[in-house]
């Protein structure tokens, strides 16, 4: 895994869009603080997040990305004040039920990684509705971290391997990576080539970390309702420039 901060050196004329990564991961950090500055609530912040994210989605799929990876709600963030946690779960439920509407014409694909059933009824079934549709296209694949986990993730699929080793139907000491990845909320997505995190955070915050072991990671300090095309252009630019060894030379 490298770590680099934003260096700043890369113009948008400069992404080779014949070889863009296949899978780029965001987690969209700092709606809080942009409404902080701004003297909104918090709520409001998020409601710009979910505007930058409906123009990065449109973006990623404009330029031919395979799948892109957003973390909208962690299994931590029921932690947060009622109010918001029921402003979150409204902007998607809006999302959701506008892409639903559009999806024929835009050919998205979408799927929920995470345990969906806190969520209520109403979100919970559109999100397998979404899902469901998703299957009848192909192109650029959407996934929404939702009450998402990784460590929760591993430990499920833990269990789930404990539970088949226990009846057995598997022998535990030929356990692979392989059969670990196809128990994931993941399963059949690549992972992720490039994390990204806005907001000046760098750290991972239980972001896909299995699938994350070989990402080129990317920090910025621009708070996600301000990261553009322009932003993300750089982030690819910047990727584009690494050499990626997966441990060999
Ligand atoms: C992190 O910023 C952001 C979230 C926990 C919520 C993200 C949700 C959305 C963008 C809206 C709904 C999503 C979709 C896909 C339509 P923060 O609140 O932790 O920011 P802070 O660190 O500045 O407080």
């Amino acid at each position: 895994m490298s770590l680099f901060k934003s260096r700043g050196t890369k113009r948008d004329g400069e992404v080779d869009f014949s070889r863009l990564p296949r899978h780029v991961a965001i987690i969209m950090d700092g709606n809080g603080r942009w409404a902080k500055r701004r003297g909104l609530p918090r709520t409001a912040g998020h409601a710009a997040g979910a505007e930058t994210f409906r123009t990065i989605a449109t973006y990623c799929k404009d330029i031919g990305l395979e799948y892109l990876t957003v973390y909208a709600f962690s299994t931590e963030n029921w932690k947060r004040p009622a109010e918001e946690v029921s402003a979150i779960m409204d902007l998607l439920k809006k999302y959701l039920l506008e892409a639903i509407g559009k999806m024929e014409r835009d050919r998205v694909k979408m799927k929920f990684l995470g345990d969906l059933s806190p969520l209520s009824k109403e979100l919970c079934a559109l999100c397998r509705k979404t899902e469901e549709i998703s299957t009848h296209y192909e192109g650029c694949q959407v996934n929404i971290c939702l009450n998402y986990g990784g460590r929760d993730e591993i430990v499920q699929a833990v269990r789930a391997l404990a539970a088949e080793c226990a009846a057995g139907q598997r022998n535990a000491a030929s356990l692979t990576e392989e059969d670990v990845c196809a128990h994931l909320y993941s399963a059949g997505i690549p992972d992720p080539d490039l994390v990204i995190r806005p907001s000046g955070e760098l750290r991972l915050s239980n972001f896909l970390p299995w699938q994350s072991a070989y990402a080129e990671f990317y920090f910025t300090d621009v708070l996600w309702p301000d990261f553009s095309k322009r932003e993300l252009n750089r982030a690819l630019a910047d990727f584009q420039s690494r050499s990626r060894r997966f441990g060999g030379v």
